[in-house]
């Protein structure tokens, strides 16, 4: 099956400064130069998403959150809503990552509820799952890609544009990847979870892969079938290392 345009986005976690900003420059004049064949995204920490939107405005680059609150506002000291990061620009928002699930003890009805608030804002929501090492060495990946999928895909974004990225926990920084086979594997469980949750009109939403995705492998994993993107960690840093990935989609 004819997947539809691969999407490219770089995570930037808890790195970046004013400083910094030159890389998205450079990722831009470069891209300006050669017709991408996928879509780009960045998402950078949320100091940064005006700033980055402003120089990223009407070109290929679309620029995203990290994470937000799920509720619309109010009382709820140092959170940022959905609808705050797309007044600064942001058209994406990165929810349910394993740095949140695990270091901030979300669990898939938060990361559901994420999700709604960034529907409910216009915006749309990347949902990453993904399995610890525990897990896999236990023959427990797909079953628990498979249960995080359908408990954190909230029945709104049937027929509405988001993505869900693929994230193994012991793949993210570590320089380790699964198997190609391991990748398709789970790509294709995500796809039938999805059709089970939300119905046939998720057939064209891309599954990004997530972890250890660097110039020398993406063209190998971008490959796989269901493979329709990149969440790209370390290497979407730097505009050399995050262009050799949007190259080889
Ligand atoms: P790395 O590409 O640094 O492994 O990070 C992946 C990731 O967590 C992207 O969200």
């Amino acid at each position: 099956m004819k997947q539809s345009v691969k999407l490219i986005a770089g995570n930037w976690k808890m790195n970046g400064f004013a400083a910094d900003l030159a890389e998205v420059d450079a990722l831009v004049s470069e891209l300006a130069e050669e017709a991408a064949a996928c879509r780009v995204a960045l998402c950078p920490p949320a100091t940064l998403v005006q700033r980055m939107a402003d120089r990223a405005r009407d070109t290929l680059v679309e620029i995203g959150g990290q994470d937000c609150s799920p509720e619309a506002k109010g009382a709820f000291t140092g959170d940022i809503s959905a609808a705050m990061l797309a007044d600064a620009g942001a058209t994406l928002v990165i929810v349910g990552h394993s740095e949140r699930r695990q270091g901030h003890g979300e669990t898939d009805a938060v990361v559901a509820a994420k999700a709604q608030a960034v529907f409910e804002a216009s915006l749309a929501p990347i949902v990453c799952v993904g399995e610890t090492l525990a897990q896999r060495e236990a023959g427990q990946a797909v079953e628990v890609v498979r249960r995080q999928v359908m408990q954190s895909l909230p029945v709104a974004l049937a027929c509405q544009p988001f993505a869900v990225a693929y994230e193994p926990v012991w793949a993210i920084g570590t320089g380790l990847t699964p198997t190609l086979q391991q990748i398709e594997e789970v790509h294709r469980a995500v796809r039938s979870a999805m059709i089970e949750r939300l119905g046939l009109g998720v057939m064209a939403v891309p599954i990004l892969y997530g972890g250890s995705v660097k110039p020398d492998n993406a063209a190998d994993i971008l490959a796989v079938p269901e493979v329709g993107g990149a969440l790209v960690g370390g290497a979407s840093l730097k505009a050399a290392d995050f262009l050799g990935i949007i190259r080889a989609a």
